[in-house]
């Protein structure tokens, strides 16, 4: 069958790892024998197109993207754009108006990686962060005092929202996906000795939903304790779920301990399939490293994976696994692991190592 997809690849790298990760997918399918083809669509949306239009994305961008199969997204920002604008007229405005509640990002080790966790052989690191991704901290409810502005007195509210609904269907997503893994264990995460209400609705709907999976072993963890508990036991993790903004930072920092921010994927899911669910690295737009070939495209990729288990095609997707797994094997790396090689260089590599 073929897949409509719309590729979004907005800002900086954004647009070099789209590319790489569409160049893969497409050799992925022209190699199916017409088992499944990509029919792709690409949108111009980001801050070049704010600064043409005045918009992020189209007035009707919702409308326009609606009935695809999935969306493949880059990343979005750049230096001549607020962020708060890029980020909520583009990626946020998709995930909260097509009700992608649930974000995961995987993080392991790979071969040929050197990570500052692999002290010892025996340290594994083999974990999802499970990531409320529709209200917390990131539901945009609050405002600034405008009558106080510029006159030293301003006050500024930024409330999260945490609803029983909201949590418990992101738990029962963590503990689901936990029975798919060797070791079954939630950890969940808040900060609920400070935030006295939310955080602690948060931990009252986990003891409720983990009495329904006797089989799952869970522990709830503060945030701090959580991201030193990353670095130094990390073989103790296997599902991590957290409030929108706490999972952002700990996924952030699960990247880095796998080796790289530009190795990490990551899936924005409306498990319900009313809407189509949007596919992209951890990272944001590196204008640091942007139009050089630097981009390491793993993340990408691996993103790409994600999509094709979603799609349907768990088989393609462990395809795209081992590809990686051999590309970094081989010592094909870019500047953030050490390596010299270029994005156009790991994207041949991995397109090569589709059939290792
Ligand atoms: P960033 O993730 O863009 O970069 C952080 C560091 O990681 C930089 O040193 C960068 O060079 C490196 N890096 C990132 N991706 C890489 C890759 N694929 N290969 C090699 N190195 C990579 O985060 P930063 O600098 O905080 O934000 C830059 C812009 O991206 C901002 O406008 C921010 O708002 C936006 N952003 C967008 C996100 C999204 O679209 N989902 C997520 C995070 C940030
Ligand atoms: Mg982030």
């Amino acid at each position: 069958r073929t897949f409509r997809i719309a590729a979004i690849p907005a800002d900086g790298v954004g647009k070099e790892v789209v590319a790489a990760g569409r160049a893969v997918l497409d050799a992925l399918a022209e190699d199916s024998a017409g088992a499944f083809a990509f029919e792709w669509e690409e949108f111009p949306w980001g801050c070049e197109y704010y600064e043409r239009t005045g918009k992020m994305m189209d007035e009707d961008g919702l409308d326009q993207l609606k009935d695809f199969d999935a969306i493949y997204f880059g990343a979005v920002g750049w230096p001549t754009v607020p962020d708060h604008i890029s980020l909520w007229g583009l990626r946020l405005k998709i995930c909260q108006s097509f009700d992608q509640w649930a974000n995961i990002r995987p993080v392991h080790f790979l071969p040929g990686v050197t990570s500052p966790l692999r002290k010892a052989d025996d340290t594994e690191l083999d974990w999802v962060v499970v990531r409320e991704n529709s209200e917390g901290e990131y539901a945009g409810l609050g405002g600034r005092n405008l009558s106080g502005r510029g006159q030293g007195g301003e006050v500024a509210v930024q409330t999260a929202l945490f609803t029983e609904v909201g949590c418990e269907r992101i738990m029962r997503f963590a503990f689901d996906l936990a029975r798919t893994r060797t070791r079954r264990k939630v950890s969940s995460v808040t900060k609920s000795n400070a935030q006295q209400y939310g955080m602690v609705l948060w931990d009252d709907v986990f003891k409720r939903v983990s009495a329904d999976y006797p089989d799952v072993e869970t522990e709830s963890v503060l945030v701090d304790a959580m991201s030193a508990k990353f670095v130094l036991r990390p073989e103790d993790l296997s599902v991590v779920v957290a409030s929108n903004l706490n999972a952002d930072i700990l996924s952030d920092l699960g990247s880095a301990l796998a080796g790289s921010l530009g190795l990490a994927a990551s899936a924005n899911l409306n498990p319900e399939r009313r809407f189509p669910s949007m596919f992209e690295p951890v990272h944001g737009s590196a204008p640091d490293i942007a139009g050089q070939g630097l981009a390491n495209p793993i993340g990408a990729v691996g993103s790409a994976a994600l999509m094709l288990d979603h799609l349907g095609l768990p088989a393609q997707a462990a395809r795209l696994h081992r590809a990686i797994e051999a590309t970094t094997a081989a010592g094909i790396l870019t500047r953030d692991l050490g390596g010299t090689a270029t994005t156009d260089d790991v994207t041949k590599a991995l397109i090569d190592g589709l059939n290792a």
